[in-house]
């Protein structure tokens, strides 16, 4: 619905319409003079100076503030930045981390309905042939495999290339200086989300993997000391109610610390904690989120119940 006077008839206004449609909608209806409460999903008015990121379990002061001294915009951030927040948010806030690279596995649900179902396509693809001429030869499901890969029929209007068995190690535009838009948001976002002043460098390469939901992250932090491990530990484990430490070893990795563990749960699995070789000051890290919980949906409606708080609904 883009009726402007209808719309201007509501205090509270929630898009996840893209943005686009926050694009042609929300400057004319500010300019109309509208001073409601407009929530989004979209990007478009992140980084605006009179927006706030809302992801409260880490920034709930923030929004708070803003909502006492008038902000009225507030936006979703971008779902790797949530959720990486959402587990180690603890030692940004304790101003531990001098620099964090993250390395990220992101699902095909991140980029949209049309990309789900397109990589659901692939996949019956490129099991069909090795159904269809059953081997147990495996050099011989391989070639028939890469074969239904590089076939001009297998559907890659979404994507482009092929995604199914296979990655992409380019997410967004392109951006100056190498990074693509969703590697730049990762600095940008969290230091804007955090409040964090001077900006904590953040940076690492996006990838797009072949699961279908939820978001991995390899995490490598420079502290700004040699803090013991298990105080790091505590430190992500006291942040908020849905952070879970998952023990470094491999039966509880592989059974808690997977896209098919999480998917569905608001809980944000981090594990795999351990100093690096790098120096005592290296932590390493993996986490994994729903980045259609956390990453896009939950974050909008907790702001909704903020939002009633303040106006005393
Ligand atoms: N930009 C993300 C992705 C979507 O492509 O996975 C969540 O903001």
């Amino acid at each position: 619905m883009r009726d402007l006077q209808l719309l201007a008839d509501c205090n509270v206004l929630i898009s996840c319409q893209g943005g686009e449609y926050t694009t042609g909608t929300y400057a004319p209806l500010r300019k109309s003079g509208w001073g409601g409460f407009w929530i989004d999903a979209a990007s478009t008015l992140r980084m605006n100076d009179d927006a706030v990121i809302i992801l409260d379990p880490v920034n709930a002061d923030v929004i708070r503030n803003g909502l006492i001294q008038g902000v009225r915009t507030f936006a979703g951030g971008n779902c790797t930045v949530s959720l990486m927040l959402m587990a180690v948010s603890g030692l940004f806030r304790a101003r531990a981390v001098e620099w964090m690279t993250t390395m990220t596995y992101q699902a095909a649900s991140g980029a949209g309905a049309a990309k789900m179902l397109e990589l659901v396509k692939q996949m019956g693809c490129l099991t069909h042939p090795t159904r269809a001429i059953p081997s147990e030869n495996a050099l011989e499901v391989d070639r028939l495999v890469i074969q239904a890969q590089r076939d001009p029929s297998l559907p890659t209007e979404e994507f482009g290339v092929p995604l199914a068995g296979s990655l992409i190690p380019w997410i967004d535009r392109a951006m100056p200086g190498g990074q693509t838009r969703e590697e730049w948001k990762g600095m940008a976002e969290t230091n804007k989300i955090m409040g964090l002043q001077p900006p904590v460098p953040v940076d690492g390469i996006c990838v797009r993997v072949g699961t279908m939901r939820c978001h991995g992250q390899a995490l490598c932090m420079k502290l700004t000391k040699d803090v013991p491990l298990e105080d790091v530990e505590q430190i992500i484990v006291g942040s908020n109610p849905w952070v879970r430490l998952i023990p470094n070893d491999q039966d509880s990795t592989t059974r808690c610390l997977t896209p098919t563990a999480v998917s569905g749960s608001l809980n944000i699995p981090i594990g795999r904690l351990r100093k690096l070789k790098l120096g005592p000051e290296f932590v390493g890290g993996f986490t994994v989120g729903d980045q259609l919980l956390w990453g896009a949906a939950e974050p909008i409606r907790r702001m909704l119940r903020l939002l009633r708080e303040h106006l005393g609904k």
